[in-house]
């Protein structure tokens, strides 16, 4: 069978996965992110002993991309034990940066659970537009 560019961001995700950084919370999270110029770019889950500074594997993959100097996304692939969707901090941070993308959600067995846009991860979001003001403050 024909493998696609899903298949392939599912394998890179489920390697980045491999490599968590997750002592506290066990809980492994792989991200794979398309870039317009056709790069993948992956994060994985870095946590902290201070919890609050841990930071997700989906933000890790969005900063790497820019890091390289990708300026479009497209799809992002995420992968946990059961497929889980991304947190609030990360549905903002995919919207501001990729903007209505596609979010796929796998399970650790490689099998998509859910498909979502950025949009339905995030209804009524605030936004860049909302930085500037009609009248100056
Ligand atoms: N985590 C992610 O990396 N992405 C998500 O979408 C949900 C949560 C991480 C943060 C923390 O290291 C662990 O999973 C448990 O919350």
């Amino acid at each position: 069978m024909k493998n696609t560019i899903i298949d392939l961001l599912i394998e890179r995700a489920i390697k980045a996965r491999i490599n968590s950084h997750s002592p506290y919370s066990k809980f492994k999270v792989g991200a794979a992110l398309l870039g317009e110029s056709g790069k993948i770019f992956v994060g994985t889950n870095v946590e902290s002993s201070s919890y609050g500074l841990t930071v997700c594997a989906e933000r890790n993959a969005i900063a790497a991309g820019i890091v390289a100097g990708e300026k479009k996304f497209n799809s992002l692939v995420v992968i946990s034990a059961d497929g889980v969707s991304p947190c609030g901090a990360c549905r903002q941070v995919i919207y501001d940066v990729c903007g209505n993308i596609d979010v796929i959600l796998v399970n650790k067995k490689g099998k998509i659970v859910n498909t979502v846009t950025a949009k339905e991860l995030l209804p009524f979001a605030f936004s860049g537009k909302n930085l500037k003001p009609k009248k100056e403050l």
